[in-house]
């Protein structure tokens, strides 16, 4: 390796902590760590020939100009279609009416149509016959159990189908669980049936999107039937859709996974929030939360051996040491079969009708259909907005049907996935590199101590001193990230140097007046049993107090409050690590919003969301989620 005709890999992502550097690169998909030292001396070539030679044969250098050749290199991967899916739209009617529906909300008719058995079965037969080594038939709608006849009839076809063909073939179901018959259990479990049945968490979350459409409980039909399914002997896994309302206890809804079904359920997948032509009331905006939701429940069930699609499929990419080009079946590997009978690549499409075609099995040519050759070239490697992107080997950028949405075109960008895919490597390089937790960082306001109501708070030291506000609170701490410094905010507001001291006081009564202590989480911190910190832009001082009101100080191993720095400024959390001696790696970080969370995100540590206060917080999930995530 000649050093001066190398340089850095291009494609190189990082993250560093307070003393090292943790880095992914799209070479053989690998994962390296390094001191800061190291790492300065790497970029600057300063390093043994040796060295050089072994950090050459990783990639970390490369010869100029490598980017062209890169991408092209793995352009060729691409290949033509090959069929491995095939959906079955048995009908696109439904008996729900899911406020997020992305298939029912997109027909602009009343119009629905029914799966002929027979008209199904040519296209069983077509796919059998034009297939490679695997195949999957999926059965979905609407909601694919009310044809119980295509269902039935087309599974015992493939059944009998199997012994005739030397390949894999497997049998899903998407269903929304409210149809239970003896019959459906006896040929589910006969033909090794994966049911995948979607509930988004327990009652009080999952009704709030699923709802049916006479009224009863969306939850209750599903709870009831997933039980008898399993009770049969069918292999049942859950499929969960991410929205506004549960989005806030991903981890804690595994861990109610976990201790509901008992070991019974097979596998989970996370659908994170997708719109429909007429967008989603109930979706959620950030995506950064979105995936580290996922990741910490994803850390859950891997404890408990359960399998988690999204992240498992982009982990085994890594431990295969193979490029992900491809998330989605649906560019090049699928077909599906409308209800009406018309052929096309993805379900997304099948309200607008866009992409389906009318045409008989006979005359179909999978290879050389225009459409599915055009969805065939969708992944990063074509993309000219991935060209840069250190995930382009393990994205597979993400859902054209969303693309098509927000860019007008399918061959956009998901864009979701720019945002998932960091947070995603970040955790994914802790779980590789980091050791366990040593020690505990937490929050205070509202998620040790549940606060009252802020307005009502100032609204009482208002009437005793007579302020009238000029500025409102939450003004003021938008602009200030998020905190409310009580002595800047009453300066603020007019109350004078001699009157200050006193304002506060009143304010802290007031303010501890409508607070109670979190004694859940004291509970599980007494479990966890390892050295809690509180980190705060309370003082001190009140902040001990109250734990001594509330007869808990002994739990904890110290207070960071507002007396030297403040939260969450850079100087604030390193004055932490140096006083407490612990490094980034070692913590988990408990807090109450992202906002909360990312500053200290950014210097590496594991965090974890508890949301005590959110409006859709239910005790049911008050379960061990926090002591799965220190384990
Ligand atoms: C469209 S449904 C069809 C099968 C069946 N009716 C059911 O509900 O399982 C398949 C899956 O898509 C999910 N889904 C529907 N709308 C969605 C959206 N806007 N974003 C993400 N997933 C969605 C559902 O929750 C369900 O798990
Ligand atoms: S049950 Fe499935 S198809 Fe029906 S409205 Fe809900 S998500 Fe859509
Ligand atoms: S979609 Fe975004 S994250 Fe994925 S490869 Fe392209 S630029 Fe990267």
């Amino acid at each position: 390796m000649v050093l001066d005709q190398v340089e850095l890999n291009p494609y190189i992502y990082s993250f560093e902590t307070l003393d090292n550097i943790y880095l992914y690169l799209p070479y053989k998909q690998t994962l390296a760590s390094f001191s800061k030292e190291e790492w300065a001396r790497i970029k600057s070539l300063n390093v043994e020939s040796n060295i050089a030679k072994a950090l050459g044969e990783k990639k970390i250098y490369v010869e100029q100009g490598y980017s062209e050749n890169f991408i092209e290199l793995y352009k060729k991967q691409i290949g033509s279609p090959s069929l491995r899916i095939v959906y079955i739209i048995s009908t696109d009617a439904c008996n729900f009416n899911c406020r997020y529906c992305f298939i029912e909300n997109n027909f602009n008719t009343q119009n629905r149509s029914t799966a002929k058995v027979d008209e199904v079965i040519k296209w069983v037969d077509y796919a059998l016959a034009n297939s490679n080594d695997e195949l999957r038939f999926i059965f979905y709608g609407g909601e694919p159990l009310l044809n119980k006849e295509l269902v039935l009839n087309a599974i015992n076809h493939i059944n009998e189908q199997r012994q005739k063909y030397h390949k894999s073939i497997a049998i899903s179901i998407n269903t929304n669980g409210s149809i239970y018959s003896d019959e459906f259990a006896d040929t589910f479990k006969k033909s090794r049936v994966n049911l995948s049945i979607s509930l988004d968490g327990p009652k009080e979350l999952n009704d709030k999107g699923r709802v049916t459409k006479i009224g009863d409980s969306a939850f209750d039909l599903a709870f009831e039937n997933i039980w008898k399914y399993i009770d049969k002997g069918v292999n049942v896994s859950l499929s969960i859709t991410i929205t506004k309302y549960n989005i806030n206890f991903l981890p804690q809804i595994a861990r109610w996974i976990v201790d509901t079904f008992k070991g019974k359920i097979n596998g989970v997948g996370f659908n994170p929030p997708m719109e429909s032509e007429f967008g989603n009331p109930i979706t959620v905006e950030d995506f950064k939360l979105v995936m580290l939701q996922i990741y910490n429940a994803f850390r859950i069930f891997k404890k408990y051996g359960i399998y988690e699609d999204r992240v498992m499929r982009r982990l085994n990419a890594i431990i295969d040491e193979r490029p992900h080009l491809k998330d989605c079946a649906g560019v090049g590997n699928q077909i599906v079969i409308a209800a009406d009978g018309k052929i096309g690549p993805c379900q997304a499409f099948i309200g607008s009708g866009r992409y389906f075609k009318d045409i008989a099995p006979e005359e179909y040519n999978f290879k050389s259909d225009e459409t599915i050759l055009e969805w065939n070239s969708i992944t990063p490697v074509n993309k000219e907005e991935c060209k840069k992107c250190p995930f382009i080997l393990i994205c597979g950028n993400g859902c054209p049907y969303y693309a098509s949405l927000k860019d007008g075109t399918i061959h956009g960008l998901d864009r979701r996935y720019c945002e998932m895919l960091p947070i995603m490597m970040n955790e994914i390089l802790k779980d590789n590199f980091y050791g366990k937790i040593k020690a505990i960082f937490l929050d205070y306001d509202d998620t040790l101590m549940l606060r009252g109501n802020l307005g009502e708070v100032l609204d009482e030291v208002a009437k005793i001193f007579g302020i009238v506000y000029k500025i409102d609170y939450k003004k003021f701490m938008e602009e200030n990230a998020g905190y409310l410094n009580v002595r800047d905010f009453f300066v603020a507001n007019g109350v004078s140097e001699a009157e200050i001291n006193k304002v506060i006081v009143a304010y802290i009564k007031a303010f501890k007046k409508g607070s109670r202590l979190n004694t859940w989480l004291i509970e599980q911190l007494k479990k966890i049993n390892l050295p809690t910190f509180i980190l705060t832009n309370n003082s001190e001082r009140m902040v001990i107090d109250e734990l001594r009101e509330n007869r808990v100080e002994g739990y904890f191993a110290g207070v960071f409050g507002n007396s030297l720095y403040k939260k969450p400024s850079k100087e604030f959390y390193e004055h932490v690590f140096k006083t407490t001696g612990y490094r980034p790696e070692e913590i988990l970080y408990i807090g109450d919003s992202m906002r909360d969370l990312l500053p200290i995100y950014n210097f590496g540590c594991r965090v974890a969301l508890l949301s005590p206060k959110d409006e859709n917080y239910t005790q049911i999930l008050e379960n061990e989620w926090l002591v799965d995530l220190c384990q």
